[in-house]
C-alpha cells in the first residue's frame, strides 16, 4: 500500500527528529519529502532516504501532509509563496511556536485543514511531549495523520480551543528549561555541599530521570509521592519547608502566567495580518 506523502517545509533540527521518528515508526523514506533552502540541512535529511528538494512549491505538489518546520518569523513568506499551490484536500501542520492557525488559513488563502502544534525540546530525543490544536476544517483522518507524527518523537494530546496553546506553552513548551533550572541550582547546592561537580551532576540528573518515571509509572499523584518520600522531622521535610517558607509554589505559578501571556502576545505580534 503506498502512504499518503508527507512533506516537510524547512529540514532543520525540529523536522530532522520527525523524520528519524516517523522512519523508526516503519514509515517508507519515499513516502517522506524535505524542503529546504540550505543544501547542508538537505542532505543531512538526504542521507535518511527522504527525498529533498530546495524547490518549497514542487515538494508540497502531491504531499497528503504539509509539515511548516520553519521559524516563525518566516513562516508568513513560506506560506504566502505556497498559497496559489495548495488544495483543499491538504493538511498543514504547523510546528512554528506562536503563530495562530487562522493567520495561516490567511495567508494560504484557502479554507485548508490546519493543525497548531506545540512542541518541546526533549523530542529531539525522541521524549517530547507535544499538544495540538485543529481548526474546523480538519478532518478525522487527518487529525490521526497529525497524531501519527507527533507521536513519532513522543507524547501528543489535543486541546480543544487555540488559547489553551498560550497554558501549553507555559507549561511543557517552555517546561524543560524549568527543569534544567532546578538541575543547575541542585548542582551548584550539591557542590557547595562539598562534592565534586561530576558526582553532584550525575547525583542530579539520574534523580531527576527516577522521579520522572515514578511520576509517570505510579497511579499516585506527584503531592502523594512526594508525602511518601517525607518522613516527620526528617531531612526532606527540612528541604521542603524552606521551599514553603519562600513561596516556591506561588513563584512557578506566577513563572508560568508570565509565560502564558508572553506566549499571546507573541500570538498577536506573528498573527497580525
Ligand atoms: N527546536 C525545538 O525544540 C522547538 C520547540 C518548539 C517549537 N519549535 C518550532 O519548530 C520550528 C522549527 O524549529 P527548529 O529548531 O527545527 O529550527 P531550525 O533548525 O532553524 O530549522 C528551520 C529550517 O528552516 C529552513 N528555512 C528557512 N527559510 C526557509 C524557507 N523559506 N523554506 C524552507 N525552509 C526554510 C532553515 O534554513 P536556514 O537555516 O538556512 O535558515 C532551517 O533549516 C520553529 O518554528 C520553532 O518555533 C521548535
Amino acid at each position: 500500500m503506498t502512504q499518503d506523502r508527507i512533506t516537510f517545509i524547512g529540514a532543520g533540527n525540529m523536522a530532522t527528529s520527525l523524520i528519524g521518528g516517523l522512519l523508526a515508526t516503519g514509515r517508507a523514506p519515499g513516502s517522506i519529502a524535505a524542503a529546504d533552502p540550505d543544501p547542508a540541512q538537505l542532505s543531512r535529511v538526504g542521507e535518511l532516504g527522504v527525498v529533498t528538494t530546495q524547490d518549497n512549491v514542487k515538494a508540497v505538489a502531491d504531499a497528503a501532509v504539509v509539515v511548516l518546520a520553519v521559524k516563525p518569523q518566516v513562516l508568513r513568506t513560506v506560506v504566502t509563496s505556497l498559497a496559489a499551490t495548495l488544495t483543499d484536500d491538504q493538511l498543514l501542520l504547523s510546528i512554528a511556536a506562536g503563530v495562530p492557525a487562522g493567520a495561516i488559513t490567511r495567508w494560504a488563502g484557502a479554507q485548508l485543514g490546519v493543525v497548531r502544534c506545540m512542541p518541546n525540546t526533549p523530542a529531539l530525543f525522541g521524549a517530547g511531549m507535544a499538544a495540538m490544536f485543529a481548526n474546523e476544517y480538519v478532518t478525522p483522518q487527518q487529525r490521526a495523520q497529525a497524531t501519527g507524527i507527533a507521536e513519532a518523537v513522543g507524547d501528543a494530546v489535543w486541546v480543544d480551543t487555540e488559547s489553551e496553546i498560550d497554558a501549553v506553552t507555559a507549561v511543557s513548551g517552555s517546561g524543560p528549561a524549568y527543569f534544567f533550572y532546578l538541575m543547575e541550582a541542585m548542582i551548584a547546592a550539591g557542590i557547595e555541599l562539598g562534592l565534586d561537580p561530576e558526582t553532584a551532576r550525575r547525583l542530579t540528573l539520574q534523580t531527576a530521570r527516577g522521579a520522572a518515571l515514578m511520576a509517570i509509572q505510579s497511579d499516585a499523584a506527584p503531592a502523594q509521592l512526594r508525602r511518601n518520600v517525607t518522613s516527620p522531622g526528617g531531612t526532606t521535610e527540612a528541604a521542603l519547608n524552606v521551599f514553603e517558607s519562600n513561596g516556591v509554589a506561588a513563584t512557578i505559578r506566577n513563572a508560568l502566567v508570565a509565560a502564558a501571556r508572553r506566549s499571546q502576545e507573541l500570538a498577536d505580534e506573528l498573527g497580525s495580518p
